[in-house]
């Protein structure tokens, strides 16, 4: 097993991770079936790829930022944080991934404890996340930072309610 060379952190999108990011990526499309096209522009030219995913950006209508979760050169996953929710509030306000070979090892935890962190900096006394009712590894991950259910959406998936306040 690979030993990471500091505690992972979320930070800005970053040009240091680029080969993991690429192979990370790259590996997780692969095994999930998906079109692995959207990382050509990336392969190309990963400054401008970076460059496109700092900051606050509206995204789905609404001001939102991309966060990964690296150590030293290894990109280890991804999350997106909502300022606010959409109109239909699919999606929630945090949505994240944790690429393949990082699976299993509690960063996703991790990752949104941190995410709560900036939430609660935002002003957000809880935030709404959504999961499908079979993602059992995501489902555990918003059980650990102790989410309320709240229904179902218009999506088929679960929605909670997870306090930003660090438990
Ligand atoms: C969901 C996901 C982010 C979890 O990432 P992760 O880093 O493996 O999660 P963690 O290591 O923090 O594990 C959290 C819990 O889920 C369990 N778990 C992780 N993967 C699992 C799996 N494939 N099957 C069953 N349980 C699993 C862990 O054992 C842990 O359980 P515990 O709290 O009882 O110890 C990751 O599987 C992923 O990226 N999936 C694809 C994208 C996705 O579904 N995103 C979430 C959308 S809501």
């Amino acid at each position: 097993m690979i030993r990471l060379s500091e505690t992972p952190h979320l930070q800005e999108p970053t040009t240091a991770v680029r080969t993991s990011y690429l192979v990370g990526e790259q590996a997780d499309l692969l095994l999930r079936g998906t079109d692995t096209s959207s990382l050509a522009a990336a392969s190309e030219d990963f400054g401008q790829y970076v460059a496109e995913r700092r900051g606050i950006v509206e995204r789905w209508g609404v001001p939102s930022e991309v966060f990964w979760f690296v150590s030293g050169e290894m990109y280890l996953g991804s999350l997106v944080l909502r300022h606010r929710l959409t109109e239909d509030e699919g999606g929630g306000h945090i949505g994240y991934h944790v690429v393949q070979p990082w699976q299993r090892q509690g960063h996703a935890t991790r990752m949104l404890g941190e995410a709560l962190v900036k939430a609660k900096d935002l002003g957000l006394e809880r935030v709404l996340l959504t999961v499908a009712p079979d993602n059992v590894a995501s489902l555990r991950v918003v059980h650990r930072h102790g989410g309320v259910p709240d229904g179902r959406n218009h999506e088929g998936e679960d929605r909670y309610w997870v306090e930003t306040a660090p438990l």
